[in-house]
């Protein structure tokens, strides 16, 4: 195990990302976790990251200088680097020029660290501060044309720091440099992967669970699909899955949740088709947030009957994933959508969480989905809304406007797969924006809904991009969607970025 400390640096998590991608396991832990707590984790090395602050402010964030006596090597980046100067009695001083993106490092000595690079390279610089003058005990390795100090080592104390940032692309041997720390210094073996982790993971909610019956929301989404998927591999029949179906998903979609988690795994499957229910809530509703708030509530009371059918459970399994862990309790943003997530509900039920994918992040999901053999379709499934076609449906929805947004879907879906795209675009779907235009076809009028194809590129779904679908294909997709769906005559593609608009249309 690899700790990184956290330092509030934005780069914290792809430090982490890029040690797993050695086959290392690493975790990351806040800067003022305890000495007790670091010991006990018993890692092989420790990383500060970079952070947004100076080491003389007022708040600044600083980790218990014992950290230097345990003898576990440390590399600092960029803020570790010069909280580690700061802490071991050098010298930090406020640069009069920040020094910011691609910079030519000069690596003035090869030591353990650095014997990866060449004696010019390019590095990734983010910083106001720098280093002026090492601690007693350290070298200076590498310099740039700004900072004296960009690198520097105490190999005796297994102490290491760069000012640059090792993890970015922008570093081209940065890998390089993490490879020498995990291996040369730290002595990982890099054996870690997912069949490693499943194993331990297998065992660790074994131990947990016990004989104690255990309840999951399936959604069939990939999070809370690979987590029962590995729960029930733990603890088999303890594992009990409610799939709450609220008649808003996609066309063959339940079905197929059916088929893989009670046929293909054998999981005990509770199917609680809702759509009346649903449907009939919604029925008027065209504001946006009222039809989100309506599903949410509704979903919760579905859910908590069924829960109550099953007499007592004891433990809840979430699909919750290391950056909700890592970032939770530090995001303050607008509410912008009344988000609901049918793997993460309900809060004030009185239930002990299993949370297996915790310490995993998206991709990591997906290799564990594989790993356990689930089906292509759901691993590598594009994200979807908990009030599913309801947010793609402007105005009132009736079952009619599903029926025809679901084939449009289908359609849009079938396209984008064929095309070869599906993994490049990060969600591709059909929205009906409840508004008839007039057409010809044949040589009859029409008068019919028109489509709208949505694709954007994304790593996160804060942000993204409209999707640069070759004008072919979109030609395609609004061919098949004119002469498939009989009540579309018009189809339109939206070329807006996230921000200004937002992925889903409501
Ligand atoms: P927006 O439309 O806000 O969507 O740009 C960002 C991402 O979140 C998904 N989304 C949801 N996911 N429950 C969810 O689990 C929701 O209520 C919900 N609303 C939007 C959306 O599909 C996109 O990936």
């Amino acid at each position: 195990l690899i700790l990184v400390l956290d330092f509030g640096g934005q780069y914290t998590q792809l430090i982490a990302r890029r040690i797993r991608d050695c086959n290392v396991y690493c975790e990351i832990e806040p800067h003022n976790a305890s000495i007790e707590k670091i010991k006990e984790k018993n890692p092989l090395g420790i990383v500060f990251s970079g952070g947004p602050s100076s080491v003389y402010g007022e708040k600044a964030p600083s980790v218990d200088p014992a950290v230097y006596e345990l003898g576990i090597p440390v590399l600092g980046i960029c803020y570790g680097m010069q909280l580690m100067t700061h802490q071991l009695k050098g010298k930090v001083v406020s640069a009069e020029q920040a020094e910011y993106g691609r910079t030519n490092l000069r690596v003035m000595q090869c030591d353990n660290l650095l014997k990866g690079l060449g004696p010019d390279e390019q590095c990734w610089m983010s910083h106001g501060d720098r280093v002026e003058e090492v601690p007693p005990g350290f070298v200076v390795t590498a310099k740039t044309e700004l900072a004296p100090v960009a690198a520097m080592a105490n190999e005796e104390h297994k102490l290491y720091a760069v000012q640059f940032h090792p993890e970015v692309v922008h570093t081209p041997k940065g890998m390089e440099v993490l490879k020498s720390f995990l291996f040369d210094i730290c002595g990982c073996s890099g054996t870690w992967n997912m069949g490693s982790f499943l194993e331990e993971a297998v065992v660790d909610i074994r131990q947990r669970v016990g004989d104690k019956k255990v309840l999951c929301a399936l959604s069939g989404g990939v999070d809370s699909s690979v987590a029962a998927v590995l729960v029930h591999r733990a603890v088999g029949d303890k594992l009990t899955c409610v799939f709450v179906d609220h008649g808003l998903l996609r066309k063959n979609e339940a079905q197929q949740v059916v088929d893989t988690f009670r046929n293909l795994f054998n999981i005990k499957l509770i199917h609680v088709d809702a759509s009346d229910r649903f449907l009939g809530k919604l029925k008027g509703v065209t504001d946006p947030e009222e039809k989100r708030k309506i599903i949410g509530t509704e979903f919760i009371r579905v859910f908590e009957e069924e829960a109550g059918k099953l007499g007592e459970i004891d433990f809840l399994v979430q699909g919750t994933l290391y950056p909700d862990v890592v970032e939770s309790g530090t995001a303050t943003a607008a509410v912008i959508k009344s988000h609901h997530n049918v793997g993460g509900l309900p809060e004030d039920m009185k239930f002990k969480l299993v949370e297996p994918l915790r310490w995993l992040f998206k991709d990591e999901v997906r290799r564990l989905g594989e790993e356990l053999g689930l089906p292509e379709d759901i691993v590598w499934r594009q994200p979807f809304p908990g009030p599913g076609l309801a947010v793609r449906i402007l105005g009132e929805i009736t079952r009619d406007k599903l029926e025809i947004l679901r084939e449009a879907d289908f359609v849009v879906t079938d396209e984008i797969k064929r095309a070869g795209l599906a993994r490049e675009i990060w969600q591709y779907f059909a929205v009906l924006p409840n508004m008839k235009s007039v057409g010809v076809m044949g040589d009859g009028r029409t008068y019919a809904y028109a489509a709208v194809v949505r694709a954007v590129y994304s790593h996160d779904g804060m942000t993204a991009d409209w999707a640069k679908i070759p004008h072919e294909i979109l030609g395609n997709i609004s061919t098949r969607l004119v002469n498939e769906v009989k009540e579309i005559n018009r189809v339109v593609y939206d070329i807006t970025s996230k921000p200004p608009g937002t992925i889903e249309w409501e």
